[in-house]
């Protein structure tokens, strides 16, 4: 397995590979989630690149940015098992400079929900998402769903941008008893891991509410808040694939989003 620090040298080593490339950007503390995402990335392509980069600028003032689990050299030999061809390490000097220009997200769907409660999230992750893609060459991206307005903003953006790289949607990973996959889990003591179940929770039990014919979102709300009551909940929301909020489930054309609070966690899930 390669690996480069230097966006420079990436991008020509990639740009000359004549090879299909799947790549899939991380934040590194990789997990089984990460691991599906390469997977798949490796079965859909020639040549398949990590990159590891806690980004500065998807961070607000005041969160987890210094604290942000950073095991770069467990990471790497995961990579290296899971059969990475390339791993990319920037670091922050290296991805950016003062005063350059950015990307802003959307003012509607970038600022509501998690763009909401964290203003300004969204043009981080946009930002650094363009710069990532635009080293990579990659033809194919792969991000996870329970980042789902996350990957909402990205499709819109490599569409309206006229991007030649097409962003795969993969399934939320969970632990056996239903947590979704998260490097912020590590952040949650045994009694906090016990109570965030219920975020799965209250979302399995707004599907079979669904699946008993259920479609008003008020009422499966309600169901959900029954899981919830313990949590901390920063917000439900019921939204359509544009991420427009909805009043009515729209059969295979919804999503239910949860934010909580465990503690100084944020854990954010979705179905
Ligand atoms: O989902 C993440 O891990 C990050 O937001 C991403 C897409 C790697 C950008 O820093």
């Amino acid at each position: 397995m390669k690996i480069f620090k230097s966006a420079e040298e990436f991008k020509n080593y990639t740009k000359n590979l004549g090879k299909s490339i799947g790549f899939v950007p991380t934040m590194g503390a990789l997990h089984e989630g990460h691991m599906s995402l390469i997977k798949r990335a490796k079965e859909e392509n020639d040549f398949c690149i990590v990159s590891i980069f806690v980004n500065p600028t998807q961070f607000l003032p005041g969160e987890d940015l210094s604290k942000y689990p950073r095991r770069l050299e467990a990471d790497s030999k995961l990579c290296e098992l899971a059969g990475v061809d390339a791993l990319f390490l920037p670091t922050p000097e290296e991805m950016y400079e003062e005063d350059e220009p950015s990307i802003k997200a959307p003012n509607r769907a970038g600022y509501f929900l998690e763009g909401f409660v964290r203003p300004g999230h969204f043009d981080g992750v946009l930002t650094v998402v363009m710069k990532l893609l635009n080293i990579s060459g990659a033809s194919k991206a792969y991000f996870g769903q329970k980042d789902a307005q996350q990957l909402l903003l990205i499709k819109q953006m490599t569409k309206r941008y006229f991007m030649d790289v097409e962003i795969v949607e993969c399934q939320i990973v969970r632990e056996k008893e239903g947590l979704a996959m998260s490097s912020r889990n590590v952040y949650l003591d045994n009694e906090q891991k016990k109570a965030s179940l219920s975020i799965s929770k209250s979302l399995f039990a707004a599907g079979a509410t669904i699946g008993a014919g259920e479609l008003d979102c008020k009422k499966i709300e309600g169901k959900m808040r029954e899981e919830l009551k313990e949590l901390d909940v920063e917000y439900i929301a019921f939204c359509n694939r544009q991420f427009k909020e909805i009043e009515k489930i729209e059969l295979k054309n919804s999503i239910i989003l949860v934010a909580a609070r465990l503690g100084a966690t944020r854990l954010i899930d979705n179905i």
